[in-house]
């Protein structure tokens, strides 16, 4: 197969990195040719505090999906997220060029110029402008005006910015690892393709994910995204509560979170017990799930309520048909879909990155949402042979992961 047809993406969470080599087969389908995951330790909130230990990381990431894959990676699709993310609705006026009053693809891409052009403070840069949609002459809801008639085209669209520190210093750490940024991608857009269908996006849903520092809210209707919002609180704040509730230290913590922990004290065995390691790493005490799960509920009601409180303020609680996609590796807590379901009273399932088929069992569930809709972006925006970012070392090594995957 063509190297082409060969990209690579990187996600740079809170708690770990992910790097993803993909390879799309003629018909289109998605195969996940390597990936390395490493923890994440330079980064707070989303954004990067220690550059050192960051490069450290996205090169051990990136390393283990070059040796897994195969191939040289040169450049990314990376994501962005964090608590400095903002996004504004903005509105575009052209008049149409053509004698004829025909709508060209040049018209279109002028009135989202216009709508680039609303004031934006110098310590901010816009990372998307997204169409939500059109006007021709005063008749709205327009998808796709070209190839209409008419004399004045509107666009409404939504922009997201960033950060100029926190951007800049993404790339200044890829640049450090010699990789280029091929696209910078707003984590929730980049979910939105892993995550969600179509019919998802038309009927309305809203997407929580609930990562390690934070969790980030996304909302879709009509098409397109609509509004986006960041709680300050994440699966570190229920580990750190089990840590200091149970006076264990925080890696014990997690381990218990992971393997006994739920977000519902109802559905846990209130007979069933646990040991609890002890700092000094003496034979531990013996507590019940009961009492695990009771420390765990009320942050995770807390950061719950807190998405719920983002969503009314937002206003698009009727807007909601197709209910809530959780995410992340906070969704993998055993009773937070249910616990969901009670506070937000609506249909809510659990993501995981359906839309790339042919991935590696280990990292198909939320966890790698994001990397994966990174990747399909990836895809979509680098149309297969415009920019290659790899390149092969071998074909040796290609035709034994092509081996591989047919097992
Ligand atoms: N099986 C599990 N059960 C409960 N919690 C889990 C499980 N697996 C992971 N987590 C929690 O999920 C959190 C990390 O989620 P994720 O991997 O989505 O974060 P991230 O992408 O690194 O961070 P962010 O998106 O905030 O930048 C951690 O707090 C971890 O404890
Ligand atoms: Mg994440």
């Amino acid at each position: 197969m063509a190297q082409e047809n060969i990209i690579a993406a990187l996600d740079i969470g809170t708690t770990k990195i992910t790097a993803l080599v993909g390879e799309m087969d003629d018909a289109g389908g998605i195969y996940v040719i390597g990936h390395g995951t490493a923890p994440s330790e330079g980064l707070r909130r989303g954004i990067v505090i220690d550059m050192e230990r960051t490069v450290k990381s996205i090169r051990k990431a990136i390393e283990d999906a070059q040796m897994v894959s195969g191939t040289e990676i040169d450049g990314v699709t990376v994501g962005i997220a964090g608590e400095h993310i903002r996004s504004i609705n903005s509105h575009g006026v052209v008049a149409v060029n053509r004698s004829d009053n025909e709508i060209t693809s040049a018209d279109v891409n002028r009135a989202i110029d216009a709508a680039r052009t609303v004031a934006i403070p110098v310590d901010r840069e816009i990372i998307h402008v997204i169409p939500q949609q059109y006007s021709v002459d005063e008749q709205g809801g327009i998808k796709d005006p070209v190839g209409m008639t008419g004399v004045r085209l509107e666009v409404e669209a939504h922009i997201v910015t960033a950060s100029v520190t926190s951007a800049r210093n993404i790339y200044r750490a890829l640049e450090r690892c010699h990789l280029e940024v091929n696209h910078m991608v707003l984590e929730a857009l980049a979910q939105s393709s892993s995550l969600l269908t179509e019919h998802d996006m038309e009927n309305g849903v809203v997407v929580v994910d609930l990562g390690g520092d934070i969790t980030n809210i996304a909302v879709f209707y009509e098409g397109a995204i609509r509004h986006t919002a960041v709680v300050s609180l994440g699966g570190k704040n229920v580990t750190n509560d089990i840590a200091i509730g149970l006076r264990t230290p925080v890696a014990s913590a997690e381990n218990l979170k992971i393997q006994s922990g739920a977000a519902m004290s109802l559905v846990v065995d209130p007979e069933e017990m646990i040991s609890v390691p002890t700092a000094d790493g003496s034979q531990g005490k013996e507590v019940s799930r009961n009492v695990l799960s009771s420390i765990i509920e009320p942050r995770m009601e807390e950061i719950l309520s807190l998405v719920q409180r983002e969503i009314k303020r937002a206003n698009v609680g009727d807007l909601l048909a197709g209910g809530m996609v959780l995410s992340g590796g906070g969704s993998l807590l055993t009773g937070t879909r249910d616990l969901a379901e009670q506070i937000f009273d609506m249909p809510v399932r659990l993501g995981r990155g359906d839309r790339v088929e042919h991935t590696p069992e280990e990292i198909a569930d939320s966890r790698y949402a994001t990397a994966h809709g990174l990747l399909i972006y990836g895809f979509n925006h680098d149309p297969v042979g415009e920019k290659s970012s790899m390149k092969v070392k071998g074909m040796l090594k290609r035709f034994e992961n092509w081996i591989t995957r047919k097992l």
